[in-house]
């Protein structure tokens, strides 16, 4: 038997391992983002001894997934543990789903996060391996169905992410879910410093879910303009709304209003009209997401960097 099949064997006898946040610099994921986070961006997280994550549907197609997961594989290779996690759109009409739970067999990621649907569906695939499941969920109700339906962690999204944002406070909701989930938990939010990675584990949970404070790594997939207003905004700069995509998502107020989209119109219309096939206007594109902690993004650098300052704002909070 080879080490790698032997190491695996112990991880399915143990049960799925996940994410080990002691196998880590700061406990803390960087999250998945869509058309920002890529194969640099996860290998960057990794060497820099946090975890690293994207969602598969950056990957424009099948075979650039492919790309994308040898990418990682090399970029990994001589590293002693990295740790990273893939997050993957469970719906029924999401039809990529099969081929890419075939892939993640193959490149074994430490988790498979689930997003827009029950984990249920990934569960057998992923612990055949020795990986974990973890479920991201934003409401107490959703919570609790993923963990019955066997999740091994629960990516709790808070007020104030960027992106898909939930509307619930990290004190109330880890509180509550910690009530009838002993499996791991992780926090997103607004977490953009080493301050708030220990407030995450203060909170009772497991690992902090940081997405703003990377969009503007050098790594990431964002394009100079993302990243040169990502520096200039700080906390009042941002606005929730469910007008741009139908769900509650949180944007940069210059990249709104940009598109003609200042918080009059906004208010007045409620709804952005992206119907015209032609318009140069696309939601992610140049309508720029970014959460409450932007104003931690005071300059762009090398994700190595970010990581360092996370780190010891951490251990001086400790
Ligand atoms: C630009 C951007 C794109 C995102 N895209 C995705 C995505 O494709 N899938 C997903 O599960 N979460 C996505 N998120 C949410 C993040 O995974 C995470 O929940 C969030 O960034 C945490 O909050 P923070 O941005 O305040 O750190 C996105 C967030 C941002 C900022």
């Amino acid at each position: 038997m080879t080490e790698t099949a032997e190491t695996l064997a112990v991880q399915s006898l143990a049960g799925p391992s996940g994410i080990d946040p002691r196998g880590l610099r700061a406990p803390a994921i960087v999250a998945p983002m869509f058309l920002v986070s890529g194969p640099e961006l996860v290998v960057a997280s990794c060497r820099a001894g946090l975890a690293g994550s994207f969602p598969t549907q950056n990957a424009r197609t099948y075979a650039d997934l492919v790309q994308w997961l040898d990418r990682i594989r090399e970029g990994l290779s001589g590293l002693p543990r990295p740790q990273w996690a893939v997050s993957q759109i469970v719906h029924p009409t999401y039809d990529r789903f099969e081929a890419e739970l075939g892939l993640m067999t193959e490149y074994r990621p430490d988790v498979v996060i689930t997003a827009l649907g029950s984990p249920r569906r990934v569960l057998d695939a992923v612990h055949g391996y020795g990986g974990a499941v973890y479920a991201d969920v934003m409401s107490v109700e959703h919570a609790r169905k993923a963990a019955d339906a066997g999740a091994d962690g629960l990516v709790l999204v808070c007020h104030g992410a960027g992106g898909h944002t939930g509307r619930l406070s990290p004190f109330a909701f880890v509180d509550e879910v910690r009530s009838f989930f002993d499996g791991t938990l992780v926090v997103g939010g607004a977490v953009s410093t080493g301050r708030g990675v220990r407030a995450v584990e203060a909170l009772g949970a497991d690992l902090a879910y940081m997405g703003t404070r990377f969009i503007g790594a050098e790594e990431s997939l964002a394009n100079d303009k993302y990243r040169q207003m990502l520096v200039r905004a700080g906390v009042d700069d941002v606005t929730a709304t469910k007008a741009v995509t139908g769900v509650m998502c949180s944007w940069l107020d210059e990249s709104l209003a940009d598109v003609g989209f200042g918080d009059a119109a906004l208010q007045a219309s409620g709804k952005i009209d992206f119907s015209d096939p032609h318009g140069e206007h696309k939601p992610w594109k140049n309508i720029f997401a970014a959460g409450q902690g932007v104003g931690s993004v005071d300059r762009i650098a090398p994700l190595q960097d970010i990581a360092d300052e996370i780190v010891v704002e951490y251990l001086a909070a400790r």
